[in-house]
């Protein structure tokens, strides 16, 4: 098989990974990829957000599956432009990845589909938002209708940091629209769906470290860390993963296909474990960053031949999925500055030290060659990734890679699994 690979960040690396070991690939191409997806795949200069790039790229390369990494080229339309020159691609089209591309629009299929979420009110004058922020109250969870790279969202108990600084600036650009939404309390579990239009098949469950600082302090980033499985869940809520494959994952779909536009890729489901129930705090239409990178670092089925069946609507005639026991943390280098102003051009050095810490690999994502040099080339530098009998051994070997990482100014959360590993993870005793 010959597959092209969309996309340029750790995610993305971690896929090619997982694609190159797959014995049914023969050739992995990338659209543009990034230094580190080079060493497995042969990269290919153009923009993987124009249809017509990556419709000529396919059909020139002869390539028998295109796998979409980012948000960016599915809300283009490239799956579209895909399945229109017969070209199998693992990814929604436009239409099903407003689920992602649209926060009200996800609320309103959530709302047709029955799946238990937040209630909101979508507001498009600061008015409404006064209203909205008056009825949910304290702590204040505002959105930007549309795609932010996870930097969207402000939960805040600063009345004024929500309606000023925040909502106003959403409402003030063209068309912007923000969603005000109920406060979720409760942990946090990322359950990657896969789906084919009408089955889905869950992966692993894992959980992401959304914010800047250690003790979930700082502003919202596209994520710092990542770890699976979750044995906190395994034991409090065993069911969980079949429960929200039937009660969200399974709904959304059939209302996706009930509405004339079936939804192929993984559904993202971001779940907030409340003392009410499972409640959905966002979908996105594609697979996380960074949770992709220890999810897949578990998968022992071959990766292409799952995405493979999902793009052709065979996921259902897959046997069960294989996971190693074992388990797999994440960690993110960033750069000085990020999410805000992310310095670029330093020198990323000790790659090669890092990787020979056991069980570790080091994904790439924001960099870029320049003379020879690794140097910095966005606000998410490095994925970090390790896998070891246990948490505790994961995150020790985690960390031990990361600390042999240099990076001027670079930022990296202390604390990615931690809470896990010392069994304080609690998910709230269900009401009624
Ligand atoms: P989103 O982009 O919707 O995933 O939001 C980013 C992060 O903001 C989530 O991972 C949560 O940590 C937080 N968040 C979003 N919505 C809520 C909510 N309704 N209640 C509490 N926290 C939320
Ligand atoms: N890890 C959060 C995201 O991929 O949106």
């Amino acid at each position: 098989m010959r597959v092209l690979l969309l996309g340029a960040g750790a995610r993305e690396h971690a896929l090619a990974r997982s694609l190159t070991s797959d014995p049914q690939v023969d050739d992995l191409l990338a659209l543009p990829g990034n230094p580190g997806i080079a060493e497995l795949a042969v990269c290919l200069a153009g923009d993987p957000a124009d249809p017509a790039t990556v419709v000529r790229t396919a059909t020139e390369q002869h390539v028998d599956l295109v796998v979409v990494g980012p948000e960016a080229p599915l809300v283009a339309g490239v799956a579209d432009a895909l399945a229109t020159a017969g070209v199998p691609c693992f990814g929604p089209t436009a239409a099903a990845a407003r689920l992602e591309a649209s926060k009200a629009f996800a609320k309103e299929v959530m709302a047709a589909a029955g799946v238990p979420t937040a209630a909101a009110h979508v507001c498009a004058t600061q008015a409404e938002v006064e209203t909205a922020l008056g009825a949910t109250g304290a702590p204040y969870v505002v959105k930007e209708d549309g795609l932010a790279a996870g930097k969207g969202v402000v939960v805040t108990d600063d009345l004024d940091a929500a309606r000023r600084r925040h909502a106003a600036a959403c409402l003030a650009r063209p068309g912007g629209r923000v969603v005000v939404e109920d406060f979720l309390d409760g942990p946090e579990v990322s359950l990657f769906c896969l789906a084919d239009g009408s089955s889905v098949v869950p992966l692993a469950p894992a959980q992401d470290f959304k914010r800047l600082g250690d003790g979930d302090t700082g502003p919202n980033t596209g994520g710092m860390g990542a770890y699976s499985p979750l044995r906190w869940l395994d034991e409090q809520r065993p069911g969980l993963v079949a429960e929200v494959v039937e009660t969200v994952a399974l709904p959304t779909v059939q209302e996706m296909a009930r509405r004339g536009s079936p939804f192929t890729g993984v559904l993202y489901v971001g779940l907030a474990l409340t003392s009410a129930g499972p409640r959905v705090i966002e979908f996105n239409a594609r697979f996380g960053d960074p949770e992709t990178q220890s999810v897949l670092a578990r998968l022992r089925t071959p990766l292409a031949g799952i995405l493979l069946a999902a793009a052709q609507g065979r996921l259902a005639d897959l046997p069960p999925l294989e996971w190693s026991p074992e388990s797999s943390v994440t960690v993110v280098v960033a750069a000085d500055g990020y999410p805000a102003s992310p310095r670029t051009g330093d020198e990323v050095t000790g790659l090669a030290d890092a990787a020979q810490v056991d069980g570790v690999h080091v994904l790439q994502a924001g960099t870029a060659l320049r003379e020879g040099r690794l140097v910095s080339a966005g606000g998410r530098v490095l994925s970090v990734v390790s896998v070891g009998p246990d948490l505790a051994a994961a995150r020790a070997r985690a960390y031990a890679a990361v600390h042999r990482v240099h990076l001027a100014g670079s930022q990296a959360r202390e604390d990615v699994a931690r809470a896990a590993e010392q069994g304080e993870v609690l998910v709230p005793t269900t009401k009624g």
